[in-house]
């Protein structure tokens, strides 16, 4: 087994190394090596993803990421910008299905904005298709307009688009993670978000959702436009179970979803390929402002360490582990400043990290 560690900017670094304290204390063989990526391998090597770095990631069994970015980059030419050595990963390594698990501990549930009673229990998991949509589609760029409301007026455009297997792929991912969760307690079923009144791209969408859900007549299947579903994530978000949804929605929404859990800080993800290979990282991002002062949260990168054990590198006992390990030290009042109260204990990320390994037993 190899991880690749791309630890990136920010607290990227320092979040990363609390997970791989984590996977170490495990007892597992694999192993690891580490690259630049985003701001920090622009500075070393003029390029957010070098050929050094995308080389490493492909090979791996796994990629634990940390974040990428700063204010700083905000002025240099995109594709040299942090965020595209995220794209090009995500594009490279063809890793079309994330997951962003949105679930509210029981012992953070007064962090959230929302009411203690809409949020209370929250598990939901928003499928978001990561390698197409209007992300990615071409032809994209800037020109002059030959059309419109203003012919001859300079204008950007980029393209929406999915073809068929795109979205039939994507939502085999979402009607199995659904069968899966009903294995286990869950609802079994998926909505599938779209704005098919309007767009063509999520008419097709909705239809394709619609035929392969036919395969899976022991989950439940219903639709919703994206407007209705970012007010229902907020009104009532334990009415979802598995949410699937374009690369532009996905991303919107899971933001909303993250914040209902009262911490972005607590959230892991992981974006697989068709063989499991897959990049795991936290749902946010690189935190300039905090970055370099110690206060930053590792549970999301932990707990995406142990989203990676169990999807790409087949250890579900130690990923569970790691996840009884962070239920432990929240039950102990630990708390880093984003999830701090009254009555808790505050500590730092390496204090943090060391709680973690100590309650893995
Ligand atoms: C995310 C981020 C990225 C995205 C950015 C950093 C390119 O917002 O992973 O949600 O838009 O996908
Ligand atoms: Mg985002």
């Amino acid at each position: 087994m190899k991880i690749a560690i791309l630890p990136g900017d920010g607290i990227g670094t320092e979040i990363v190394a609390e997970a791989v304290k984590v996977l170490q204390a495990l007892d597992l063989t694999f192993e690891t090596e580490s690259a630049l990526v985003g701001g920090a391998a622009y500075e070393a090597y003029g390029h957010p993803l070098p050929d050094a770095t995308l080389k490493l990631a492909k090979e791996a069994d796994a990629v634990l990421f940390g974040a990428v970015g700063d204010w700083k980059y905000d002025k240099l030419d995109r594709p040299l910008r942090p965020e595209q050595a995220i794209l090009g990963l995500r594009k490279n390594l063809g890793l079309f299905a994330n997951f962003r698990p949105a679930i509210c501990y029981a012992q953070l549930v007064d962090a959230s904005s929302l009411k203690r009673e809409l949020v209370s229990g929250l598990d939901i998991l928003i499928i978001r298709e990561l390698t197409g949509d209007i992300y990615f589609g071409q032809p994209r760029g800037r020109r002059v307009a030959t059309d419109g409301h203003f012919p001859g007026a300079e204008e950007a455009f980029d393209t929406m688009r999915y073809s068929r297997p795109e979205i039939e792929r994507i939502a085999h991912v979402a009607f199995q993670a659904a069968r899966k969760r009903k294995a286990s307690g869950g609802e079994g079923r998926v909505t599938s978000v779209d704005k098919a009144n309007v767009l063509e791209t999520f008419q097709f969408w909705k239809d394709v959702v619609t035929e392969v859900g036919l395969q899976y007549p022991d989950v439940a299947l219903d639709h919703m436009y994206v407007d209705n579903a970012a007010m229902q994530l907020v009104k009532a978000p334990k009415k979802f179970d598995v949410v699937v949804t374009g690369n532009m929605f996905g991303d919107i929404l899971s933001d909303a979803a993250a914040m209902l859990t009262g911490s972005i800080g607590m959230l892991p993800s992981a974006s697989l390929n068709d063989k499991n290979q897959g990049l795991y990282e936290p749902s946010h991002g690189s935190a300039p402002d905090i970055a370099g002062k110690g206060v930053a949260n590792p549970l999301a990168t932990i707990l995406s360490a142990a989203m990676m054990l169990r999807f790409s590198l087949n250890q579900p006992e130690a990923a569970a582990r790691i996840e009884r390990a962070v239920d432990q030290v929240l039950t102990q009042g630990l708390r880093t400043p984003d999830i701090f109260s009254a009555g808790t204990t505050r500590v730092g990320t390496v204090a943090m990290g060391d709680a973690v390994v100590k309650a893995l037993g």
